[in-house]
């Protein structure tokens, strides 16, 4: 894990060009994570595989210190051969996971997003009961999906043994022969509002100062641009595509773990 260092940042985008050592059973991780009990965190895990099996990438969001959001997709490529831009850009609206420039994941802020005919927004919850003679109309609100909101974030690396669940399910056990293991990265980029050297994570006036500045303001923070506030028609192409072929898990629709659907699933 990397030391924190100044390069904390609450609305970013974090951009990371990565090869893999090959090696089975190892977990290679890469978020942009807050501290504390209530943080937010933005996942890249790569799940090794026996040699010559393709490695899977799990992505996940914590939001207020709850993670469970995890989705898999199987590459089109080989990651540990050559190297590959691996992004999350973090915006008032947004979450976007992307490889190489093309979406593999889009986390709405749903309070933005109600009512824009993109596919991706939700339908209000709302329940009829009737019952007898007496007919009671109950109207439940539905569970608002949470939002990642201002915290400043780092951005850390890790490498760990995970294989008592992450290589095909476990099954495949790390071979240590291979050791060790590595990961380089390769220009790291990160743009964002700079949260000053000397504030607390709970600095309420950075946090103030951080997420209220926009475009124009301080006329650097193109992420807040309106065209960032939602995919391009290009790129929703590119997300069903990425998402027709290459997705292998979504809790969204796992049953088994998420008997009552999580709110920020609902109309998939
Ligand atoms: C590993 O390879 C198997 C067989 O090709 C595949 O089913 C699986 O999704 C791969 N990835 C992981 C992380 O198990």
């Amino acid at each position: 894990m990397l030391p924190r260092t100044n390069l904390q940042r609450t609305r970013a985008r974090e951009q990371v060009q990565r090869m893999l050592a090959r090696g089975r059973g190892v977990h290679i991780i890469a978020p942009l994570s807050s501290a504390g009990d209530k943080h937010n965190e933005f996942d890249f895990e790569f799940l090794g595989n026996v040699t010559g099996e393709p490695y899977l990438v799990q992505t996940n969001l914590y939001i207020d210190g709850v993670g469970n959001r995890e989705q898999r997709i199987d590459l089109w490529f080989d990651p540990t051969a050559d190297f590959h831009t691996y992004a999350v850009l973090w915006n008032p609206s947004q979450v976007v996971f992307m490889v190489d420039d093309t979406p593999i994941r889009v986390y709405e802020n749903a309070t933005l997003h109600q009512g824009h005919g993109h596919g991706h927004h939700r339908h209000g919850g709302a329940a009829a009961e009737a019952n007898g003679t007496n007919t009671t109309t109950t109207t439940l609100a539905a569970a608002p999906a949470p939002f990642p909101g201002p915290q400043p974030m780092a951005v850390y690396s890790s490498i760990w043994n995970a294989d008592d669940w992450a290589t095909q399910g476990g099954r495949v056990k790390t071979d240590w022969s291979h050791a060790p293991f590595e990961a380089t990265f390769r220009e790291v980029r990160v743009d964002g509002c700079a949260w000053a050297g000397n504030a607390t994570d709970g600095d309420a006036a950075e946090a103030r100062r951080c997420s209220e500045s926009s475009w124009g303001k301080e006329g650097r923070y193109w992420w807040k641009e309106k065209e960032m506030s939602e995919l391009s028609v290009h790129q929703s192409h590119q997300l069903v595509w990425a998402r027709a072929h290459h997705l292998v898990y979504d809790y969204c629709v796992d049953t088994d773990r998420f008997p009552v659907q999580p709110p920020e699933c609902a109309g998939r």
